[in-house]
Order: C-alpha cells, then structure tokens, then sequence
C-alpha cells in the first residue's frame, strides 16, 4: 500500500528485508494467543469484562483498589519503575490476574525530549524519526509504560489549530511514511520485547480538520478527501501493525468521531482488518451528550461500543453503565465478548500475561537520559531545523573574529526548548541556544540580551494552562549561566547589547504553553512585542540571524523581509541549543523541509499545497481564485528548505506508456552545484490531467534523502511495484479508480519548484 523511494539498489534490498521482517506472522503464536484469550473468556463474569474495557487517570482514582477489585483494564498517567510495579502487583491480586495495561502520552520522548513531532516530520527522515521512538519506547517501558497515545497522525492544514504542532503537517504521504516509521520504532519488532510500547495512532479520523482552526471544533470532510488526504497514515499506521488506535473528539460529518460506525468499523475493521482495539479520547463517551447525538451516558456508552469503540478512558461511562446495558439486551454480550477479546489480544502480544513487570529501579537508572539516548536527540533536532533565508551566504557563521550578541526571551529558556506534550522531560536537562552557541565558541565572549520577558509573552496571549503546556522555568539546575546578560529584559538593552556585536542571533517565538491541545490562535503573529524587538535590533544594521521557535508557522510577513537570515527550529527538544549552534557555525548543513504551507498571512488560511485547480485557476486578473489583498502564493511551499550549497535538477525519465497493474519507475539526475557536502530532500509529485473527480494540483508520491560532495550528481530513483500505486484515486462511488490519460511528473526541491519534470500515459485497454 506504502510506495518505496529508493536510489540504490542496496537500499532496496535493506527496504525489503526490513518490511519481510516486520510483516512475518507467526501463526502458531497468534493460534495459540486466541485459543488463549477463549478460555480466559469462558472464565470471566460479565463485570470482569466490563472492566477490560474501562481505563481510568491514575492521577484522579483509587487506581491499586479499582485494579484488586479486576474493575480496570487500563490505567493512564501511571509512570515510574515504583509506582507501575506496585499497580500491576495490585491487578495481579484480582481474581483471573489480569494485567492492566499502562498508558502515557509519550508525545516526541519520556525523559530524553526530542523535536516536536512536526519538527522530527521536517526531516523527512523516517529512518531517524523510528530510531527517535525506539528510544523514546526504551525509555518509557524502563519506566513501567507499555502504551503510548502516540503518533499523533491526523492531517493539518491550518496552523491556527494549536494540535497542528503533535502532527506530521499537511501531507497524506509524508504523514504515512512518518506514521509507519513512528509505529514500527515504538513497537520494535515484537510488542513482548521488554522495551517495545504499544503505540496508538490518532486521533480517529478528522480532527485535524477542525473548522477554523478551533480545537474539539467539527469537521466537514467530503468521503474522497477523508480516504485521499485523512485517512491514509491511519492506514499506514494499521499496515505497520499499531495495535491501538483512539477515537476523536470531534463531530466528524455530523457524527461524532467516538460514535462513527462508517469510520470505525466499516473502513477500520471491515476494509482495513483492523485487529487491534479503539481507545476512545478523554471523557468523549461521555461527550457523546453535549454533541447532541446520546440523550444520557448509557446511551453514549451503547452508541461508542457498537459503533467499535472497545475502550472508554477516563469517563467511567463503560463501567457505570454496560451491566445494564447488557441485562437489559440493549447489548448483545457477543459484541461485549468481542471488544473484551480484542482488548486481551493486545494484553497478549504486549507479552503482559508472561512478563507482565518488566522493569525495575535499576534499569530505569540504566536505560534513561542516557548519553546515546542525548544524542539521537541531537541529531534528530539538526535534522529538524529548516532554513528559511539565507541572503548573501550570512550562513554558515564563522568561529572566530566576530562578536556574537545572543537576544530574545527564548534566547536561554530550558522549559521552552522542549515544546508541549513533553512526558516526563524537564525543563533543567535542556540546551539553550545560548547555552549551545557558548559551548561551540569555547573562550569567546558571547554577549546576551532578553529583550522581552518570557512571562510577559505569556501573559499577552492569556495562555491558561492548558494540557500538555510546559512546565515553568525551574531555574537551570546543572546547566552553567552561559554568555554575558547585561543588563534588564528591555528592547533599550537589547539594543545597546545588539551595537556592540558584529552579528546577532535572535531567538523568538512562541512560549510552548500557545502550541498543543486547547491552544488555536486567531492570529499567528509573534507574541508580545517580539516583532518591535526584531524591528529595532534589525534597525541597528547589524546582520541578524533570527532563529524561530514555534508550533505552527508565525506571520513572518515583515522577517522574511527584513531580516537577512531565518531558521525554523519548531522546538528542537532537549538538544535544542547544540542541534541550533551545530547549523549556526556550519558543523552541520540543514536539510530540514516544511511539512506544511507556510502562510503569508492568517486570511490566507488554509493554503496547502495539494489544492484543486478550480475552474478558474489563479491567474494575475481579478476573474480568477484567488484576493483581491492578498496573494495565493504560501510564503514558503511545502518541502521547502534551503541549504548551505545549491542543488540542480534534470533529466527526468519515465516510461512513456503505462498501465495500472505495471511497475512505474521515474528517475532524474541530482547534483550538488555548491560548495559543501551536503544532504537534499529530493521530492517526487505527480498530478493527473484529466479523471472522473477533479485532481489536485501536485500530490507528493515519494521523496529521498541524498547526500552529495560538491559537483557530484546522482540519479535518483523512485519504483513503484504498480503504478496504480500512486495514480489510483476514487470515483464518485468511492471505488478506487486509475484514469487513463496524461499524468505529468516532477522531480524537484519543493511543491512549488519547477526541477525536472516529464510526462507519461496511463492506458487501461
Ligand atoms: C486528550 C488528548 O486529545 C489525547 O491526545 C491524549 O492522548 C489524551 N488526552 C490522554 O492524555
């Protein structure tokens, strides 16, 4: 289902050999879990049932009583060596000893905090981005976590949505290949290797779609574009074996996510086989009632469990009201009997029943915050980093002979390199970009101003404290003051500081508590008085780096302007300050990529890439899509990112002709034409002339990451096995179809690029 991109034919191999590994059954061991879960079953009473499929916070109940008593099948926010041990000691005392199964949000790393997941989607390096789970999972399960509500996989076109953020962007291939890279990493090849954690794609289907951007806000998503762009790193995700997926929040085309049959279990379970179970989000059973669909508990607790919803979390709908359900055959127990199953086939493969303590103190002293763990963490967030702007080759900057002055509020602010969502991270074993641009520049003198108080941008976004925000400032235990702060957080000061320096870099941006759930924002501009502080520091003459930290894209209308050099670092993680200096001063080269439009303004939202032509594609007269104020054109396309080399791009090859069952195969010649190594995300887009349902501009089939020496070129290859692979669309019965016709191909940089390109035949007859 998932089209490979390969260059080499060593690389294919490596692929192959990867995914037989994965997809290898193992009858006998699935045989004997069933035969396994039947007799558990036939033991159960009807509330020891009901209990497998009722998760409460741990936080917020008596959760050792409730686990005694066999009433919980699931616990979240439980986490710690201790405290999992003695819960699970405590569901091991029930009557049938059951195990629970401990959930936590382990969002981009438990303790050793990685880019946020949009800034890990940048890299457009799944192979780093699983290996950045595979710690993230090792760390979490020496923790006594064996279920993360991760990845977060749901589609974003509008970076007001404050979610956009826990996402891979706008793009349903890129959001597939990250998906299946997350899931593979945190689940490892088998779930009952002590360190794999069961992962959990969300949120189940549509939220991201949120209208105007408004989180838990509904959704109106015609039926072709919830199977072209929603649902396909869903999919991705089940191919790749996730063992859990959570319903939303939202209403998804007038039915609510959590109580959607045609998603959950038509396409999910009916289309897809969908062995796994569903998880609903928190307290949407009960939500249920103020949607509007239920008319009590009891009913949003039949809707949700026959609609395919196997687990309720944190509500207690399940638990209060499914007995009565049941006695009063409002509820066949066969559909009771079959979420129960499905919930005990993960138990199973998660290896609980056998080993269902698999940590203690010891190792998870051992196997967190580890140096190896630190520095996939580095490399992760080096890859992450976009480059926006780069005039005149300010970058790379030079180690020696010129002054660096650092400014900004997130210039030396630990909690905020970490973003939202950050586990059990803390905000003491951050980097600050100042502590990073010190370390890099040994004796020099780094000067340093504020500029702006970070509590001051914090408090004029009203930021609440919503879900997932990062913790204070804790006051930077461990970490050495770095560089020379002179004087108070005011513009004045940064001023003067900025005057006596050869080069500033500014660091601005979003405090993490505005990105995350509950965060939409109605304007994108940089908070507070940052944009007049970025004004009168460019006002100085000084050339000025401005390195940007932020969830979402910012209006950066002004910046992009004035300001010489630009770098998009999202929040880097943990290694924030290193990963920033290491591009600074040139120790590494970007090759990050948006993962999304970035807007010129918020009127233009939402702006994507893969957009329809319309009947009147957009045109310089006023008789076309597009403003009369403003224009259609994003500020920076999607997969851009610039380096510090240049690449080109030619001669693109395709066969002429092909039919839908026949291998497809596009090759183009990549050269590096600058004067660095350096590595370039090659992007393949295809769009189709003419089909029975209008096409979209460009859609992304396949992209490569290549590294190349100065002058050297390399052709690159994308093969697909069929080419209805990445050609089939749906007619207007929702059957998936392959137009004949022209379809043209483009081998290029960004969404918007012109690179190499050419065009083919598909021939059905
Ligand atoms: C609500 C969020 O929407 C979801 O993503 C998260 O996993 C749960 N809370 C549990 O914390």
């Amino acid at each position: 289902m998932i089209p490979r991109s390969f260059r080499h034919s060593a690389v294919a191999v490596v692929l192959l050999a990867a995914s037989a590994v994965l997809a290898a059954p193992q009858p006998s061991t699935n045989q004997q879990i069933e035969r396994r879960i039947e007799a558990l079953l036939r033991q159960m009473t009807l509330q020891e049932k009901i209990g497998q499929l009722v998760q409460y916070d741990g936080i917020t109940t008596d959760a050792a009583t409730l686990a005694k008593e066999g009433r919980v099948g699931s616990f979240l926010n439980v986490t710690g060596a201790e405290k999992t041990t003695a819960l699970q000691n405590a569901a091991l005392q029930s009557r049938l000893k059951i195990p629970v199964l401990l959930g936590y949000d382990v969002i981009h790393g438990y303790r050793t905090i990685f880019p946020v997941p949009l800034g890990s989607a940048a890299s457009f390096d799944p192979q780093l981005v699983e290996q950045s789970e595979r710690v993230a999972a090792k760390e979490a399960t020496a923790a006594g976590v064996k279920w993360t509500f991760a990845p977060m996989v749901d589609i974003a076109r509008d970076p007001r949505w404050g979610r956009i953020v826990e996402g891979s962007g706008e793009d349903p291939y890129l959001g597939s290949m990250i998906a299946a890279a997350r899931v593979r990493g945190f689940q490892g090849a088998n779930l009952a290797d002590p360190q794999s954690l069961v992962a959990c794609a969300k949120h189940f289907v549509g939220y991201g779609a949120a209208e105007g951007g408004r989180d838990y806000n509904s959704s109106e998503i015609p039926e072709d574009t919830l199977r072209e762009i929603y649902l396909p790193p869903f999919h991705a995700a089940v191919e790749a074996g996730v063992g859990t997926l959570m319903s939303a929040f939202e209403d998804l085309n007038d039915v609510p996510a959590s109580a959607n049959y045609h998603t959950l279990t038509e396409i999910l379970r009916k289309e897809w086989r969908f062995d796994g179970f569903v998880v609903s989000d928190y307290n949407s059973v009960h939500e249920l009632v103020p949607h509007g669909v239920a008319a009590d508990d009891e009913q949003a607790g039949l809707q949700a469990l026959t609609a395919g919803v196997e687990m309720d979390m944190a509500d207690g709908v399940y638990d209060k009201h499914l007995a009565q359900l049941v006695q009063s055959h409002k509820l066949p127990m066969s559909t009771l009997d079959e979420a129960v199953r499905r919930v005990l086939r993960i138990k199973f493969r998660a290896g609980l029943f056998d080993r269902p303590i698999f940590t203690d103190v010891e190792r998870a002293r051992r196997d967190i915050l580890t140096p190896a763990n630190r520095e996939v963490a580095r490399h992760m967030a080096e890859e992450s980093l976009v480059l926006l702007k780069n005039e005149n080759s300010l970058l790379p900057l030079p180690k020696s002979g010129k002054k660096i002055a650092v400014i900004g509020p997130l210039a030396d602010d630990q909690a905020n390199q970490l973003g939202s969502w950050i586990g059990r991270g803390r905000a003491e074993d951050a980097v600050t970009p100042l502590q990073g641009i010190t370390a890099k520049l040994g004796q020099q003198p780094v000067l340093h101003a504020r500029g702006i108080d970070m509590l001051s941008l914090v408090r004029a976004q009203e930021v609440s404290g919503a879900t997932g925000a990062a913790p204070a400032p804790t006051g930077a235990t461990g970490a050495a003051a770095a560089g020379t702060e002179t004087g108070p957080a005011t513009i004045e000061n940064a001023v003067q500081v900025a005057q006596q320096a050869d080069v500033v870099v500014m660091v601005l941006g979003e405090p993490a508590g505005m990105s995350g759930e509950a965060s939409s924002r109605a304007f994108l501009d940089l908070p507070g008085k940052q944009e007049q502080l970025l004004q009168e520091v460019v006002a100085t003459g000084k050339p000025v780096v401005l390195v940007l930290e932020s969830g979402r894209p910012l209006d950066i209308r002004w910046a992009a302007e004035h300001v010489p050099a630009i770098i998009q670092a999202w929040y880097p993680g943990i290694e924030a300050g290193n990963a920033i200096a290491d591009l600074l001063f040139g120790d590494a080269v970007p090759s990050g990529r948006l993962p999304v439009s970035w807007p010129r303004s918020v009127g233009q939202i939402p702006v994507y890439y893969n957009h329809k032509s319309t009947g009147r594609p957009t045109a310089p007269d006023r008789w076309h899509t597009g403003y009369l104020d403003e224009s259609m054109e994003p500020l920076f396309p999607f997969g851009y990112g610039l380096s510090y080399t240049s690449f080109s791009y030619s001669n693109l090859s395709v066969a002429p002709q092909v039919r839908p069952d026949e291998p497809l195969r596009v090759r183009a010649t990549v050269q590096n034409t600058g004067q660095r190594t350096a590595t370039d995300v090659v992007q393949l887009y295809v769009h189709r002339r003419v089909g029975p349902t209008s096409p979209r501009v460009r859609e992304l089939k396949g992209f490569v990451r290549v590294t190349l020496r100065p002058g050297q070129s390399e052709t690159v290859g994308f093969d697909f096995g069929q080419s209805a692979q990445v050609l089939a669309t749906h007619d207007a019965s929702m059957r998936p179809v392959v137009p004949a016709g022209t379809y043209d191909v483009w081998v290029v940089p960004n969404a918007a690029a012109e690179g190499a390109a050419g065009s083919f035949q598909v021939v059905t007859k």
